[in-house]
């Protein structure tokens, strides 16, 4: 029996932008970043809607176009640099291959441009590295050769899916820092998917909150702060450690996300939600506007008799 993983999902990325994705573990962030360039498995189908990019349908495209878009105009860098890098291949060469894949460049040309961006990733010694295998490098350092390897074709839209999760804050910083900085030189729009705020914070300027395969939450990166209008968003703020002092322990939103095969009717945040009513449990709140540039879906925003 088919069931929906996620569901009326929308939002857009201008030009040179970047837009956070937040959500809890299995809220659909990956699935709908996955959609995005038709990589989910097979298991997984995409059943209606528009993915615009430019004006074109990569819903409707064909294969062989979505596969040019892949790597060369959208590319995406993910947790786990092994999901990129081939164990078996020297980073440099998996690099060259990329640029070969998208671009009709000499072995020569690409090798240069590869030791280039290397070194653009902060890689120190990177003709040097460009000969290492990946696990001749550190967790760090694996995920700045797979950002060059996912930049490396100058993409116009960059996703990524919790690229610094798995790695320590220093690390993450630097990584934050470094695609701050190569989104001002390349131009390119980022989506950033994490269930971190503190990361939306750092980098993004709008943002997009997932909860159970839907949008619950979209605003600006300041409006979401100062006014969060959901409150599966405010619980998600309130878990979020302050900069300025050490906490024992943060509050955490009590229940857990409940399962695509199991989704209640009216409100799906209804079992955690502390604002709780009657209604909620009737009502499946829709996205309405609730102030400029802003939207939620809660019934607080239509009023209880919706
Ligand atoms: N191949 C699949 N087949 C069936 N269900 C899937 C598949 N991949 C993901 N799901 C389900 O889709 C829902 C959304 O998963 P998704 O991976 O998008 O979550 P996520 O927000 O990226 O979580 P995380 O933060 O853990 O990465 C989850 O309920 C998950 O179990
Ligand atoms: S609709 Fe009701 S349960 Fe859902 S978030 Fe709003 S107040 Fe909470
Ligand atoms: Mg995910």
């Amino acid at each position: 029996m088919p069931y929906k993983l996620v569901d009326g999902v929308s939002f857009d990325v201008p030009e040179g932008g970047v837009l956070g994705i937040v959500g809890e573990s299995g809220c659909g962030k990956s699935v709908t970043a996955m959609s995005l360039l038709r990589l989910n498995s097979p298991a997984i189908e995409l059943t209606g809607g528009q993915i615009l990019f430019g004006g074109e349908d990569l819903v409707r495209c064909s294969d062989e176009r979505i596969r040019k878009v892949r790597g060369a105009e959208i590319s995406m860098i993910f947790q786990e640099p092994m999901t990129s890098l081939n164990p078996v291949f020297t980073v440099g060469n998996q690099i060259v291959e990329a640029l070969q894949a998208h671009e009709n460049i000499s072995e020569q040309a690409a090798r240069k441009i590869a030791i280039d961006f290397l070194g653009h990733v902060g890689i120190p010694s990177p003709q040097t590295r460009f000969d290492n295998f990946p696990h001749q490098l550190s967790g760090g350092m694996r995920q700045r050769a797979m950002i060059a390897m996912a930049l490396v074709c100058k993409p116009r839209l960059i996703i990524a899916d919790e690229p610094t999760t798995a790695l320590d804050v220093t690390i993450q910083a630097q990584i934050l820092d470094l695609l701050r900085r190569l989104r001002a030189e390349l131009g390119m729009a980022v989506i950033m998917i994490t269930h971190n705020l503190g990361v939306i914070a750092e980098i993004a300027d709008r943002v997009v909150v997932m909860y159970a395969g839907r949008v619950v939450e979209r605003a600006s990166v300041g409006a979401l702060f100062d006014r969060p209008a959901h409150p599966y968003t405010e619980g998600l703020l309130a878990s979020v450690p302050p900069l300025d002092r050490d906490v024992d322990r943060l509050p955490t939103i009590v229940g857990t996300v409940p399962s695509p095969q199991a989704m209640p009717t009216g409100c799906r945040f209804a079992g955690r939600c502390p604002y709780v009513q009657d209604a909620c449990m009737r009502t499946d709140p829709a996205l309405v506007s609730v102030g400029q540039d802003h939207a939620a879906a809660c019934i607080r925003h239509t009023g209880y008799s919706a």
